[in-house]
């Protein structure tokens, strides 16, 4: 059945729609996590950017009890999934008062970001926006991830892309930009992952 705000025009869109997501989103995060082995039973997670909740789902199926997400989002998720192990905050990452709340449910072993600002249909604007919106999860991360923990950050691909790794690998023991194979063919975005963020002393960096 189309669900108001299911998308059904692919093939990734309609696998979601038969499988209960409400987003084909769901399956980059797969292959993200196949790719890099990024959660864990146990884990605490953070999803920013998380309406309209396929990740979360994901993530929760995959927690299966254990663990916890916190999930925040500028819109109503839309799910409501009915998990002790879950929060949904609705607001702004950038709000100070957002950030004390999820904070107060942290630290996180995983922060993930699919977040992305409104498109204007001017690509430098887009970009410019997604990588403000990338720099600040990265800031919001560095206080937030355990030593070990690892994010995923979507940035729509413009000039900066190389600027953010390299401030990220002074952070993480691995940094670098995958694009999954479930992203539209013609879509500009990619996904920014640090893994295991070095603590702020450590003789690796
Ligand atoms: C592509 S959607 C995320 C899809 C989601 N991962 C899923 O699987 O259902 C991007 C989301 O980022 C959210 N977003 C953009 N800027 C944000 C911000 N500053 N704070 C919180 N959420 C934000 C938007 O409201 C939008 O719902």
């Amino acid at each position: 059945m189309a669900g108001a705000g299911y998308e059904t025009s692919d093939f990734w869109a309609k696998k979601a729609r038969k499988e209960g997501y409400p987003a084909r989103s769901v399956y980059k995060l797969m292959e993200l996590d196949a790719k890099f082995r990024l959660l864990r039973k146990g884990f605490r997670v953070l999803d920013i950017g998380a309406a309209p909740g396929s990740w979360s789902m994901w993530i929760l199926k995959t927690l299966d009890g254990t663990g916890f997400l916190s999930s925040v989002d500028l819109q109503d998720l839309g799910v409501h999934p009915s998990a002790d192990n879950f929060h949904f905050l609705q607001g702004d990452l950038y709000d100070p008062a957002i950030r004390a709340e999820l904070a107060a449910r942290g630290p996180y072993d995983l922060v993930l970001s699919d977040a992305a600002p409104a498109t204007s249909g001017n690509r430098g604007l887009d970009t410019d926006r997604s990588e403000a919106l990338v720099e600040a999860v990265l800031d919001y991360a560095d206080g937030m991830l355990r030593q070990g923990g690892s994010v995923v950050a979507k940035l729509f691909i413009g000039g900066g892309q190389r600027e953010l790794l390299d401030r990220m690998k002074g952070s993480y023991r691995t940094a670098r930009a995958f694009k999954p194979e479930a992203c539209r063919t013609i879509s500009f975005e990619t996904y920014l992952v640090g893994l295991q963020r070095l603590d702020a002393g450590s003789a690796d960096r």
